[in-house]
């Protein structure tokens, strides 16, 4: 029998998961890597085709909300470690089906939780359960400061409010059962493989098809953007070096209002698509605001930049223009993911505003 370690990817046929997995599989040949993901219309197993024949990488197709075969797939694999990305992401979704974010993100991650205590708690040593959330739960920050380890927890959407309690179910587990675990909080990611409902992937797929570019209420809401293989890259520092039982904050130091950022996007894009500078700037379209929409997000990354030396690698015009052309030279990917539901997807998001 393999003496290799069994890693557990949750939600690895996703846009972060996917880079993670790709990573994982290709660093470390030591590990057997599991991506059970359930395969949602976020999931795609396309993201992993070139690494989908490595013999370290394995595929299971399961849902975290049922328990039974959570437990019976800890019980056969006895994972050494999770890498918990599995999750409804989207919080325009959440706002309209908030359950359905409850049933994934808290009794999701609780299944899972309980699987991995049930399977080691008579010897923990050397097992992790490692948790990616998001810098969402922290809520909102006026026009200064930053998010730090130590913020009070403040979510305001349906989204946050879940992936909180998720945050609170594992450390919790670590205080009551002794579960060793570890937790990121990263904010906004962008780059290949993402799904085409968050803004960059979005705004790429409307220029390049010359639809309006839905922008909420004024436009001057903040986010801080990091390249997702950055994002990859952390995770796998903290994964292997970061301390037991503590919170790491991952952000890009990298501050945007939406409205900014969508200029610098339909400037790189206008070029790539040889239109004049400027010239998709009319397809801007201020919307309605998504209700509770939180004002400015930003992270200060000086924990883990300090206790194990990750900074971003990429500077945000060299990660978007690479993000844009992966878009553009995988247009079948974005055309088949946009076809089918997707549409159904816009027009209750979209035509409803
Ligand atoms: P995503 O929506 O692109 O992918 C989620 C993946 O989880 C999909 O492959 C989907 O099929 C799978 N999944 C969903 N429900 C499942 C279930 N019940 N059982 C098994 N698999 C299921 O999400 P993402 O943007 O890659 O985010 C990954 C994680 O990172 C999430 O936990 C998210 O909260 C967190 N995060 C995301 C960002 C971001 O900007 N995207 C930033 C910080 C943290
Ligand atoms: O901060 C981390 C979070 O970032 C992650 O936890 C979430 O999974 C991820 O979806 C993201 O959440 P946001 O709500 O910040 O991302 P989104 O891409 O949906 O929106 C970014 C900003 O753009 C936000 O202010 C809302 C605005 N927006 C978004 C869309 C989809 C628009 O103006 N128009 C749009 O059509």
């Amino acid at each position: 029998m393999s003496s290799k370690k069994k890693i557990l990817i949750t939600g690895g046929a996703g846009f972060i998961g996917c880079h993670v997995v790709k990573l994982f599989v290709e660093k470390y040949s030591n590990y057997e890597i599991y991506n059970l993901d359930a395969l949602t219309y976020a999931g795609n197993l396309e993201n992993l085709s070139t690494i989908e024949k490595a013999p370290n990488y394995h595929f299971i197709k399961a849902d975290i909300v049922d328990k039974e075969h959570i437990d019976a797939l800890f019980q056969e694999y006895k994972f050494d470690g999770v890498l918990h990305l599995a999750a409804e992401s989207h919080v325009d979704r959440s706002i309209k089906d908030p359950l359905a974010f409850v049933k994934t993100n808290i009794i999701g991650t609780v299944n899972l939780l309980n699987a991995f205590r049930d399977t080691w708690m008579d010897n923990f040593e050397g097992k992790l359960f490692y948790h990616i959330s998001t810098d969402e739960v922290y809520g909102s920050l006026g026009s200064t400061g930053l998010f730090e380890e130590t913020t009070s927890y403040d979510p305001n959407s349906p989204y946050s409010a879940s992936k909180a309690s998720s945050d609170h179910f594992v450390r919790a587990y670590g205080e009551t059962y002794g579960l060793p675990f570890k937790i990121t909080n990263c904010s906004n990611n962008y780059g290949p493989n993402q799904f085409p409902e968050k803004l960059i992937p979005l705004f790429i797929n409307n220029i390049r098809n010359n639809n309006p570019l839905p922008v909420y209420g004024d436009g001057r809401y903040t986010r801080d953007w990091l390249y997702v293989i950055d994002h990859a890259r952390a995770i796998d520092l903290v994964y292997h070096d970061g301390r037991l039982g503590e919170t790491y904050n991952i952000g890009g130091f990298n501050e945007w209002q939406n409205i900014d950022l969508i200029k610098i996007l339909i400037q790189q894009m206008d070029e790539k698509l040889g239109r004049a500078k400027g010239e998709s700037e009319k397809l801007i379209t201020y919307v309605t605001d998504r209700p509770g929409h939180d004002r400015r997000y930003a992270i200060d990354a000086s924990k883990i930049n300090s206790e194990l030396g990750w900074k971003p690698s990429v500077t945000f015009e060299e990660g978007l223009s690479e993000t844009i052309d992966w878009y553009l030279e995988n247009e079948k990917w974005l055309n088949s993911v946009t076809s089918g539901d997707y549409k159904k997807y816009y027009d209750k998001m979209y035509t409803e505003r």
